[in-house]
This record gives C-alpha cells, sequence and structure tokens, in this order.
C-alpha cells in the first residue's frame, strides 16, 4: 500500500511497464496469428512502438528512483501467453486475436489516460508528458485494429465452408453471452469498489442494460436452433477472456476499476462488430440489427466510464488518504 502520491506514482508506472512487457510477447507473436498481411504489419508497426513504450517508462522509474518489478513483469509475460494459447486454440484465430488486442490497446490508453492525473497531483510534469504521448500511439493503435475488423472476419472465415456459416454464427453469439456473463460480474463490483459515486451509477446504469443484452442474445441463439450443450461450455469459453494483469483480476480502487471496465466495454465492441459481421454474411438480418444496437450501448458505456477517469483518481487517492502535494 503506497503511503505518499509519490509511491502511489511510482507504482503505477511499475504496473504500467509490467503491461508493456505482456504487450511486446504479444506483438511479436501477433504478425503470425494475424492471418492477414495488413493486420500482420499494424502488430510489427506497434512492436517498435512498444519497445519505445517499454523504454520510456523504465526511464520514467529510475528517474524516480526505482526500477521495474521482475515479479510483476513476470506475471505480465505469463498473461500473454495465455493469451497467445487462447487466440491459438479458437478456430477463429485472426477475429479472437484483433478483438483481443483492440481490447489490450483500450486498457493501454486507460492507463496510460490515467498516469499523468495522477503525476500531476505528484507535480512529475516529464511523465504528465511522456504519458500522453504513449497515449497517442496506443489511441493510434486501437485505430488500425478497428479499421481491421474486417480484415479479421475475412481471414477467419476464409476456411468456412459457407454450410458452417449458420454454426460460426452459433458460435459468435455463443461467446457474446459468455462476454455479458463477465461484464455483469465485473459492474457487479461497482458499489463495494467506487462506492457511493458517478462511476458506481454509470456501472449500475450499465449493469441492467448488460442483462438486457445477455437475454437478447441469448433468444437469438435459441431462436436460431443454438444447441442447448453450447450453453454448458459458456462459462469455460469466457475463462479465455483476459484483458492483462495490470487491472488485477479484482480491481479494488475506483480508478483500477474505471480503466478495466473500459478496457471490457471494448472487448465487448470488438465481439459485436464482429457478430454483426459474420451475421451479414450468414445473411441472418434480425441478429445484424441486434448486434447494431447493442454496440452502441456499449460504445456509450465505454465513453461515460472514460468521463469518470478523473473522478475516480480522485476518489482512488482519497481513500487511501493521498493529497496532492
Ligand atoms: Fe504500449
Ligand atoms: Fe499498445
Ligand atoms: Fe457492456
Amino acid at each position: 500500500m503506497p503511503d505518499t502520491i509519490d509511491e502511489q506514482l511510482t507504482k503505477h508506472l511499475t504496473d504500467i511497464h509490467s503491461i508493456e512487457e505482456q504487450a511486446l510477447l504479444q506483438m511479436k507473436v501477433a504478425p503470425r496469428l494475424a492471418g492477414d498481411p495488413e493486420l500482420a504489419r499494424a502488430f510489427r508497426l506497434h512492436l517498435a512502438e512498444t519497445e519505445s513504450h517499454e523504454e520510456r517508462v523504465r526511464a520514467r522509474l529510475k528517474a524516480r528512483g526505482a526500477e521495474p518489478s521482475r515479479t510483476k513483469d513476470l506475471v505480465a509475460q505469463a498473461g500473454a501467453v495465455g493469451m497467445v494459447v487462447f487466440a491459438r486454440s479458437q478456430p477463429d484465430t485472426p477475429g479472437k486475436l484483433v478483438s483481443h488486442a483492440y481490447s489490450y490497446e483500450n486498457m493501454e490508453l486507460a492507463a496510460y489516460e490515467l498516469l499523468p492525473l495522477v503525476a500531476e497531483r505528484a507535480g512529475d510534469t516529464e511523465t504528465v508528458a511522456v504519458a500522453r504521448s504513449i497515449a497517442e500511439q496506443e489511441s493510434a493503435m486501437a485505430r488500425r485494429l478497428e479499421d481491421g475488423f474486417d480484415r479479421a472476419v475475412d481471414a477467419s472465415l476464409r476456411d468456412v465452408a459457407p454450410d458452417d456459416l449458420d454454426e460460426q454464427l452459433n458460435r459468435y453469439l455463443a461467446d457474446a453471452h459468455a462476454i455479458e456473463n463477465q461484464a455483469i460480474q465485473l459492474t457487479e463490483l461497482g458499489p463495494k469498489v467506487a462506492g457511493e459515486s458517478n462511476l458506481a451509477r454509470v456501472l449500475a446504469q450499465h449493469l441492467e442494460v448488460s442483462r438486457h443484452h445477455q437475454e437478447r442474445v441469448r433468444n437469438r441463439l435459441k431462436a436460431r436452433g443454438g444447441r442447448p450443450s453450447r450453453f454448458k461450455n459458456l462459462a469455460l469459453r469466457g475463462a479465455g477472456v483476459n484483458v492483462g494483469g495490470f487491472f488485477g483480476a479484482q480491481p479494488d480502487t475506483p480508478a483500477k476499476l474505471a480503466g478495466f471496465a473500459f478496457a471490457f466495454e471494448h472487448l465487448e465492441i470488438a465481439a459485436y462488430e464482429h457478430l454483426r459481421r459474420v451475421a451479414e454474411s450468414a445473411g441472418d438480418t434480425e441478429t445484424v440489427g441486434m448486434a447494431r444496437q447493442i454496440v452502441t450501448e456499449e460504445r456509450a458505456a465505454a465513453e461515460a466510464l472514460r468521463g469518470q477517469f478523473e473522478a475516480a483518481v480522485d476518489a482512488t487517492l482519497e481513500k487511501r488518504e493521498l493529497t496532492a502535494r
């Protein structure tokens, strides 16, 4: 537990260093799994950027008389292996890879938007500048991935026979159902972690919306005659969904919860964007319409969460009785 705002800032930098270590491993493997030359190129480009992020964060730690945490870095690297194994194990590897990478970039973006808020309060202007410049690159990479959703779906469906498209679509619906499960679990943490705050209200509102999404997805799957056995596997499939170790499995501060939820919303955005495209290929206009509506609500939720970053940092510092100097 950090005692001063300086310690809190250093801890944040140490955490960010470990997400960059995880990102490095992911960027090294991703081009080979991308299944598309353009996507592979985007990953390679971001590998070079990620190398510079790791160096710049390490330099900030050094300037503050600290160094990266070996333990945290190792845990993060193990998380990267988990993600790669997960993506590889899925029949639609490119789609899963791009969805997870998109969520990961948004997790980094959240971390680099939260960082300058802490750094400002600690009076570390150099860290503020570094964070802002890295945030721009994370954001640009997220956009490149989003621009590549069409390609990722094409690469995923390339080897699927037209007759199997319906089964593939059911699979995407089952995945969306599993992701909503996790979204519900995450938003339920709201009151415990964020107390009586606007962040807690945003989460409570989205909890209701998520339950409604899940129900709609379940109804579509049923209407399409999705096999019930699929439901049994939902929990298992969901287990592969991991947006990284930075915010931890159980985000314990308002700032971490806001950042983690923001990243998770982007996993959902990617899931519904992919679902919509697969439904278009399968000619299921009802699912297309549903995915379109839901994705709009996920985007709104992500923006609402982003709007709570500053208040969440203040609440986190207050909770720990760390005041700006
Ligand atoms: Fe990065
Ligand atoms: Fe990144
Ligand atoms: Fe959501």
